[in-house]
């Protein structure tokens, strides 16, 4: 189950839109970090298009809250500061999905479409497999491999150049006469063969183990040391190319076979059509094959084949017009379900997990998968010793699709989902109430970060850049304290009395691994520079559920200190109507969000860590916001460079005078204020005449000094 699966988009306000935005940019991009830079995806892809989905349907409502970084307006991962950075000369894009013949006959139409051409009109098309690797760009200068690049975000990826050269498939010299600039693109990947190999040898000296092939090629791609790289036989696939100072060849055909011409393995597969029926031959033809070929593909890839159409038709924000990949329907088999293990997630979700009896599935064994939440258990009615169909979709976690009823054994219980907690304390798990009162499908653990199992991912959201903002503390030092038995910290509190613990104790953070005197000291001052701390930043802090960076904000400016905050959380959990009115009269607060603050003011173990915290800083309270600033009540976009403020401190800025700061610019802008590098907002701001200054005009505006 999906955090995001939550309220109907309809139903949320402004704040409630932007914080969930915001939440689901910062999951989204840490997904893609897992998957793309860690080579260790934890969602099912699923699910993964499921927030995506979300996301989209929430900007296509609030399109003023569209944030920069959205996730929509990026491909990939941002890259890893492990390797130097390479700017695409062209982008690396992605590809649109068909999953089924009508989906690739629209295809076919809406290119025909686009290019004015009668449906009867003669179009040809190409056609071969999708290959479940990670591409690859590289560059060749006047015959010469000068660089290899991933796709990273797909405007900037990673320097993998000594890596690259190790593979056998790509050639350091090009054959033949090769244009002076030439960009290949093509997919590694593993062999099932190798990447059997090299998971029995990890296991023999205890190293990582992968999931499946394309994180094992991911994997060995991304290696520091190019001699790992070179023992872990990766082979590539040359398919399309970027930039090239002369194209050789008039059609997609002519091109790829020009690329084998200069040493490269293009796949046998590839084939041109002149009807769909044709290109759904051969799909099927590749699907039926699938299961001997040996590596693993995910689907089949069709392009228009002339080269002049290519161009005509374009790009459609992130994949191109004149392709799409023709995906692979998901693996199925069947198997007994041992027992259902639940698992507490992040926030405290309860996630029940299916423990099969091993089962290989499209080449890879597979002994858990996810049944999603309670109801889904109650909907299939799947219960212990089941046999239980189960489907993987070329993802990581497969999912339970329902039982084979007349295998059930006799006897076989209902399962009963458990009402408290796993973890130690068996704290009360509670189903949620969404804004239209009707019941949330999640479970959750109330224990909120006194849970052990939220504990961890609390900590590491505290110490966050929107939250208290240590330097030096980020997710690597929290994993380390958490689990150090010298230095634990396991509560926000231990990190302020860790300098304390230092100084009294015969341990040394200093003697550390990893530490020494000098970044000791600066982890020490870093702590000490925010015992003195915002209520906002507090209050978000707490990671209370539906409780962002906005709310927080909203909230801290209301209350104005933190007794009375704490006060009025305290009385909303005694159940005070009074309380919980005047706080759901605040803009864009509702009802999720009193829910979220009783419950957490009601759990005694979010009181004493509370408590403890609070024992140990300097709260500084928040000025209520202006209501006769001369940007009282206006939308505000900033873009561009600043260079007297972030753009998160002058979005704060603004709202402290009474302003809105907004994403993006539409309509409702009242005021642009843009920095050098401003691109696409400036443009629309001239286009629908908003006014647009600059910051030095800013500062001037708002009666302030600048710094
Ligand atoms: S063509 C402009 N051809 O699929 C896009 N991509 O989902 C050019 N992929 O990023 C891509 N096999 O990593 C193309 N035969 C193939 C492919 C292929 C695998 C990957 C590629 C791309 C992703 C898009």
């Amino acid at each position: 189950m999906v955090e995001s699966e939550g309220r109907p988009v309809e139903e949320l306000t402004d704040t409630e839109a932007r914080d969930e935005l915001e939440r689901l940019a910062r999951e989204i991009a840490e997904h893609d970090r897992r998957y793309h830079r860690d080579d260790a995806p934890t969602i099912s892809d699923a699910d993964y298009d499921a927030l995506r989905r979300r996301n989209s349907a929430i900007e296509a409502r609030f399109p003023a809250l569209i944030r920069e970084d959205s996730p929509s307006s990026r491909v990939g991962s941002e890259v890893s500061e492990k390797f130097g950075k390479i700017r695409h000369a062209l982008p690396m894009l992605s590809l649109d999905n068909a999953f089924s013949d009508e989906d690739v006959a629209d295809f076919a139409k809406r290119v025909r479409r686009f290019l004015k051409l009668a449906e009867d009109a003669p179009l040809a098309i190409t056609a071969e497999p999708k290959i479940d690797g990670l591409s690859l760009s590289l560059r060749y200068e006047e015959g010469k491999l000068v660089s290899a690049a991933t796709r990273g975000d797909g405007t900037t990826g990673e320097d993998v150049t000594r890596n690259a050269m190790t593979i056998g498939d790509i050639p350091n010299r090009l054959k033949g006469k090769a244009p002076s600039v030439f960009e290949v693109r093509g997919e590694v990947y593993m062999s099932h063969a190798a990447f059997a190999d090299l998971n029995a040898r990890q296991a023999e000296t205890g190293g990582q183990i992968y999931a499946n092939p394309r994180n094992a090629a991911a994997g060995s791609l991304r290696q520091l040391d190019a001699g790992i790289t070179r023992s872990r036989k990766l082979e590539f696939f040359a398919y399309a190319w970027g930039e090239a100072s002369e194209v050789p060849g008039a059609t997609q055909m002519e091109v790829v076979e020009a690329i084998a011409g200069f040493g490269f393995t293009v796949n046998p597969l590839m084939k041109r059509f002149d009807s769909i029926e044709g290109l759904i031959e051969h799909y099927r033809a590749i699907e039926e094959q699938r299961a001997t070929l040996p590596y693993d593909i995910d689907g089949v890839v069709y392009k228009v084949d002339d080269l002049a159409l290519q161009r005509r038709l374009g790009f459609v924000s992130r994949s191109p017009r004149w392709a799409i990949a023709h995906k692979f329907p998901a693996e199925k088999a069947t198997t007994i379900l041992n027992d259902i293990e639940i698992q507490v997630g992040r926030t405290g979700a309860l996630t029940p997990v299916a423990k099969l009896e091993p089962v290989t599935v499209g080449g890879v064994v597979v002994t858990n998968a996810t049944l999603h939440n309670a109801d889904e258990i109650a909907r299939l009615d799947v219960r212990i010793g089941d046999t239980v169909q189960i489907q993987r979709a070329g993802d990581v976690i497969p999912q339970v699709l329902g039982i084979v009823a007349d295998k059930r054994p006799k006897g076989a219980e209902p399962f009963e989902f458990p009402s408290v907690c796993p973890c130690e304390l068996k704290t009360e798990v509670v189903r949620e109430e969404t804004a239209s009162g009707a019941q949330s499908v999640v479970r959750r653990c109330t224990g909120e970060f006194a849970c052990p199992f939220q504990r961890r991912e609390h900590l590491k959201l505290f110490v966050s850049r929107k939250a208290f903002d240590i330097d030096g503390l980020g997710d690597k030092q929290i994993d380390f304290f958490y689990d150090d038995p010298d230095f634990p910290v396991r509560t926000p509190a231990d990190i302020f009395t860790l300098k304390r613990r230092n100084d009294e104790g015969m341990k040394k953070l200093k003697d550390k691994e990893g530490f020494g005197e000098l970044s000791a000291k600066n982890l020490f001052e870093a702590i000490e520079a925010r015992r003195t701390i915002g209520l906002d930043r507090l209050i978000f802090s707490f990671g209370i559920r539906h409780v962002g960076e906005a709310t927080a904000r909203v909230i801290a400016r209301a209350y104005g200190s933190f007794e009375a905050f704490h006060e009025a959380g305290l009385k909303i959990a005694a159940g005070d109507e009074e309380a919980a009115a005047e706080m759901d009269a605040l803009e864009d607060i509702g009802g999720a969000v009193i829910t979220a603050i009783a419950r957490f003011f009601s759990e005694e173990h979010n009181l004493k860590l509370v408590d403890a915290l609070v024992a140990e800083l300097e709260i500084e309270e928040v000025e209520k916001p202006a209501e006769t600033s001369p940007v009282a009540g206006k939308t505000i976009v900033f873009t561009g460079a600043l260079e007297h403020m972030s753009r998160d401190e002058a979005k704060v800025m603004a709202e402290s005078l009474g302003a809105k700061a907004a994403g993006s610019v539409s309509k409702k802008t009242d005021l642009v204020v843009a920095g050098p590098g401003a691109g696409s907002k400036l443009k629309k701001a001239s286009e629908l005449g908003v006014e647009v200054i600059d910051e030095a005009a800013w500062f001037t505006l708002i009666g302030r000094e600048p710094g």
